[in-house]
């Protein structure tokens, strides 16, 4: 997603095709990953809201979801970043796969999250990824308006798919 906020740190390049007045998904997909890696060192310090942002709100609401949720069993985080929220899904978690496109978002977790062998790093894009197991708990913060209109539907089958298991869904 564009916002005001990358427009005002030029941190943000368009050059997605556009076909029929539509971008072209996969397009879309490889410049959100391309800008990902190249953000990735400066993430943590140039993406908290100032204060007075209605945005700064989000990372407490969060937080408090998440120690009200417990987040227990094996977790599945989609677009972990630098681990900001990985660090708090193991206050709860028994493992947690992190799975991200940018091997300099993973880098950054791990300078932050240490050697931690409940962490398992995917180096992977969503899109194109199929779940290897299942898993007790879905998670992602600061995702989903990355998700294409016409891949949303099938982005949450995916998120079903990882949660379903033998005989129902857990
Ligand atoms: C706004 S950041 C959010 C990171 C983290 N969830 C957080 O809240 O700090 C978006 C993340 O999505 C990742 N990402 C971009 N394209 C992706 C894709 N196709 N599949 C999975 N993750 C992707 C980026 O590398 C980046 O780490």
């Amino acid at each position: 997603m564009v916002t005001e906020w990358h427009r005002r740190h030029g941190l943000f390049s368009c050059r997605y095709v556009v076909l029929n007045g539509f971008v072209e998904p996969e397009s879309l997909i490889q410049e959100q990953i391309e800008y990902y890696r190249r953000r990735a060192p400066e993430y943590d310090r140039t993406s908290s809201p100032a204060p007075d942002d209605p945005l700064a709100l989000t990372g407490t609401e969060i937080q408090q979801g998440l120690d009200s949720f417990k987040p227990s069993g094996d977790v599945l985080e989609i677009a972990s970043g630098t681990g900001t929220w990985t660090r708090l899904l193991l206050q709860h978690a028994s493992s947690v796969t992190a799975l991200d496109p940018a091997p300099e978002m993973h880098q950054e977790a791990r300078w932050k999250l240490g050697d931690d062998e409940r962490v398992r790093y995917i180096e992977a894009n969503i899109f194109t990824w199929e779940p290897d197991r299942s898993y007790d708990v879905v998670f992602f913060a600061n995702w989903l308006s990355h998700v294409p209109r016409t891949l949303f539907d099938s982005f949450w089958t995916k998120v079903a798919s990882a949660l379903f298991r033998m005989g129902g869904c857990s």
